[in-house]
């Protein structure tokens, strides 16, 4: 079976084609993706309008690359799938339109994907895929979830965000120190070179005794601390992104290793953008190995926003005979979609 996906949530244009044979895990066939950083960063962040209109520019000749790529022809794909929700409306409803337009061109069946159970299950198409039962840590731009995932569409939320996500609180910090956007990987970059001990910034709800997070404090606190820098802020820039990336960091690996500790469970999954951040990844291994915890990330490239886990979503949803695919063409999206509404249906 193979399954084409179409991811256009937000700034970035994904395409890709996986194949599902039997029980075993689907393979990438080919990904193709354009991102819009260059076009949004003049404004300092995602321009929704502009976002929707690129990615009409770029989903069919990236669609044409991707079966190039994989030497199948659009009458070979079995299914289209798209992101039909969270995300931009006008963003979403570009790849739901022209994921119907060629299910109703082809006559082939059509499936919506929700965006975070791409993140989620995003690890199976990495060379070493994790096995179910597992606790999953989800930080994306816009959610910071802990999970427990017992299979697909097996999913019990253990704690969240009452505010910020990680990625917002890395965009915002950096955002204010002046370092453009998309801001996480330039604040990380950035921290490579500071001292993560410069500054003493809060670690909201760490000790909370629940799962959830908060990162609005944080980022007020750094910019209470950039102003108290005032004109010495651009030589202590590199301490201030260390500190804030520290703070950030700690808590994740804190409340990751609390929900794994307090479910039982020995193996963690790392999805979403953040999941790319490598003191993250450093930080999560080391407290991991401390409890013979195996840790599993999706490939770098495939931590943000990309066409082939929605297409691994999709066809891991049939494989296990969740959801079906179906020739309606009548399309809507979802722009606020919780995850827990994916349940028990589709
Ligand atoms: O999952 P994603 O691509 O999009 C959403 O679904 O939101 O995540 C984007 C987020 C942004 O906040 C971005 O700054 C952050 O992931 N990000 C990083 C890194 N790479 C991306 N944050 C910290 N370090 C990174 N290396
Ligand atoms: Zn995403």
């Amino acid at each position: 079976m193979l399954v084409l996906g179409i991811e256009s949530s937000c700034d970035e244009t994904g395409v890709a084609l996986v194949e599902a044979t039997g029980a075993a895990v689907p393979v990438l066939r080919g990904d193709a993706l354009h991102s819009q950083i260059d076009m949004h960063q003049a404004y300092g962040g995602v321009v929704p309008e502009l976002a929707s209109r690129d990615h009409i520019r770029r989903v069919l000749p990236l669609t044409e690359m991707v079966l190039t790529q994989a030497g199948a022809s659009l009458a070979q794909v079995d299914v289209v799938a798209y992101t039909r929700g969270p995300g931009l409306a006008g963003a979403l409803l570009v790849g739901a339109g022209v994921a119907c337009a060629l299910g109703a061109a082809l006559d082939k069946p059509v499936l919506g994907v929700h965006h975070l159970e791409g993140h989620l299950l995003s690890p199976f198409l990495s060379a070493d895929p994790p096995e179910f039962p597992f606790v999953a840590l989800l930080v994306s731009g816009g959610h910071t979830q802990l999970m427990r995932v017992d299979g697909v569409g097996r999913y019990e939320l253990l704690g969240e965000t009452i505010d910020d996500a990680a990625g917002e609180a890395f965009d915002k910090s950096a955002k204010l120190m002046g370092l453009g956007y998309p801001g996480g990987p330039a604040l990380s970059r950035l921290a490579e070179q500071g001292d993560p001990e410069a500054f003493k910034l809060p670690r909201p709800l760490m000790r909370s005794g629940d799962l959830d997070f908060s990162f609005a404090g944080l980022k007020t606190a750094v910019l209470t601390q950039a102003k108290k820098l005032g004109p010495e802020l651009d030589a202590r820039k590199a301490d201030l992104a260390a500190s804030t990336q520290a703070a950030i960091v700690e808590v994740l690996v804190k409340k990751s290793m609390t929900a794994l500790e307090r479910s039982g469970l020995r193996r963690l999954v790392v999805a979403g953008g953040v999941g790319a951040n490598k003191s993250l990844r450093s930080e999560l291994n080391a407290a991991s190995a401390k409890r013979g915890v195996r840790v599993h990330y999706p490939e770098l490239h495939l931590c943000t926003d990309n066409g082939a886990m929605i297409a691994m979503a999709a066809a891991m949803r049939l494989q296990a005979g969740i959801q079906e695919a179906r020739r309606v063409y009548a399309f809507d999206v979802k722009p606020r979609w919780p995850l827990g509404e994916l349940q028990f249906h589709g």
